[in-house]
């Protein structure tokens, strides 16, 4: 039998989902046994595209019904409902996980912790009820949660000024503006994924209660070294680093969309790095004008170029001639694009998944935020890590930003100009830390293999 018996609870979309199975690979190659509960329908998805992950030694994927058995999260829904979802999926997910925590006691195999991901305040909460140890697994750099904490212990007026004005905060080594603060601080501005901030208050207030909370970070230390002592410093909460948590290969996907077949030679037929790759990840879409930008300017920079474009391809502008300058994909496998030679630059919207996949593979961003923490994201990609240079400061007043502006950005990361150098530099450094700090018997395995060893006293 394993020796620790782990309960991993995430929300039921791709940007969380990625993490957490790489975070179950993880534990599962240092000995313990994963039971990640999913939603029905993501279960059927994910098993249908990649039907072996049933076969992994110690990890029970578990499948509970939210009651969207056919699917929640597409594009298009507002505000109210995604509170509908949220709150269902809440409430016959804790009562499932509770089922889960009773069955693993009766069996006499209880859990060692619960971990859980953002969204979820209820976990810890389970957790308490069975007097069984809890840990947050932060999907986000450590500077979003800094900025996060901070905004709910009193720092919300300095953070949500809406004035041009730089904001400090202790502890972290640069100033911010407000366009660098995730977008779910900024409750007055209308966006669908607005419901997100009462979960946040909500589970900000449970880190209050809890006794010594830790959290396990998806950052490295050398990444943010000051950022993951913010807290220490002000609570008894301890960030834990245990990042960059990437796939190294393809048996822990959770894709929800079949990935396309044809691009990998097309890559192949490529010079190094020469290749733009176009990715604003698993759920945002562009609009229409956006998008004509974009393909405008992708075109007239010359690049050849690799675009995922999860917008509908019907009204597409300048179609015939994208497609034979470029290739446009509905899904690849991301790491594997990023990682290939012909690679130059990744125009990104900034999720940290995609962030660190970038760094991991030492490719130079534009950055094009669009909400969440993506616009924390860009700020530390372009003016902390310096690699990558941002577009959306250049945005016109519809919040568009023109195809000169994304050109002239292509143009200094793919260049060989002095800045274009820089970053290209840069991006190679990070790879390198970032891969020192995820091998095997490095900081981040130390990090968590020091983490369960403490839960597994705190239970004993
Ligand atoms: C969301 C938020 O936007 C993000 O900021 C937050 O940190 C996590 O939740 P998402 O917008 O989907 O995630 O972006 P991102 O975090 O980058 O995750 C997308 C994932 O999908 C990445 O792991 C990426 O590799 C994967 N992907 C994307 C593919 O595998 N193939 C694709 O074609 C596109």
């Amino acid at each position: 039998m394993s020796r620790h018996r782990i309960l991993l609870v995430t929300y039921p979309a791709q940007g969380h989902i990625n993490p957490a199975l790489q975070f179950a690979k993880r534990l599962i190659s240092m000995g313990a046994h994963v039971t990640l509960p999913i939603t029905l329908h993501l279960y059927r998805r994910i098993i249908h595209l990649n039907s072996s992950i049933t076969t992994i030694p110690n990890l029970s994927l578990t499948a509970f019904s939210d009651g969207y058995d056919d699917g929640f999260l597409a594009i298009d829904h507002t505000v109210a409902d995604f509170n509908l979802y949220t709150s269902q999926f809440n409430s016959r997910g804790s009562g499932f996980v509770t089922n889960l925590i009773l069955s693993a006691k009766q069996e006499s195999q209880p859990f060692t912790c619960l971990l859980y991901t953002l969204l979820l305040p209820w976990a810890p909460r389970v957790a308490r009820g069975f007097n069984l140890r809890s840990a947050q697994l932060w999907i986000e750099p450590a500077t979003v949660f800094d900025i996060l904490y901070y905004y709910f212990h009193g720092y919300s007026d300095h953070i949500n000024n809406q004035k041009e004005t730089t904001i400090e905060l202790p502890g972290l080594p640069f100033t911010l503006l407000p366009r660098d603060i995730p977008s779910y601080l900024f409750t007055s501005i209308p966006s669908p994924l607005s419901f997100v901030f009462p979960y946040f208050q909500e589970e900000f207030h449970e880190l209050d209660v809890e006794t010594n909370p830790i959290i396990l970070v998806n950052t490295f230390e050398a990444l943010e070294p000051e950022a993951l002592k913010v807290v220490d410093t002000i609570n008894n909460l301890k960030m834990i680093p245990i990042g960059p948590l990437i796939p190294s290969d393809t048996s822990f996907s959770g894709d929800l969309l079949q990935v396309s077949s044809d691009y990998v030679e097309w890559l192949n037929s490529k010079p190094n790095s020469s290749v733009v790759y176009v990715s604003f990840g698993s759920y945002f879409v562009l609009s229409e004008r956006q998008v004509e930008e974009i393909a405008r300017a992708l075109l007239d920079s010359g690049f050849s170029f690799l675009w995922v474009m999860r917008e509908k391809e019907e009204d597409l502008k300048f179609k015939e001639e994208l497609e034979e300058k470029g290739k446009i994909v509905k899904w690849c496998s991301q790491i594997e694009v990023l990682s290939h030679s012909s690679l130059g630059c990744f125009f990104t919207h900034c999720g940290w998944n995609s962030t660190l996949e970038s760094l991991v593979s030492g490719v130079p961003m534009v950055a094009f935020p669009q909400w969440t923490d993506q616009k924390t994201n860009a700020k530390l990609v372009e003016d902390v890590w310096k690699i990558g240079m941002r577009v959306d400061d250049k945005m016109d007043e519809d919040g568009i930003v023109g195809r000169e502006e994304i050109r002239k950005c292509l143009e200094v990361v793919m260049g060989s100009g002095e800045k274009g150098e820089e970053m290209k530099k840069n991006a190679k450094k990070w790879k390198e830390l970032a891969r020192e700090a995820g091998k095997e018997g490095g900081p981040a395995e130390k990090n968590l293999r020091s983490f369960l060893d403490d839960m597994l006293e705190e239970n004993a």
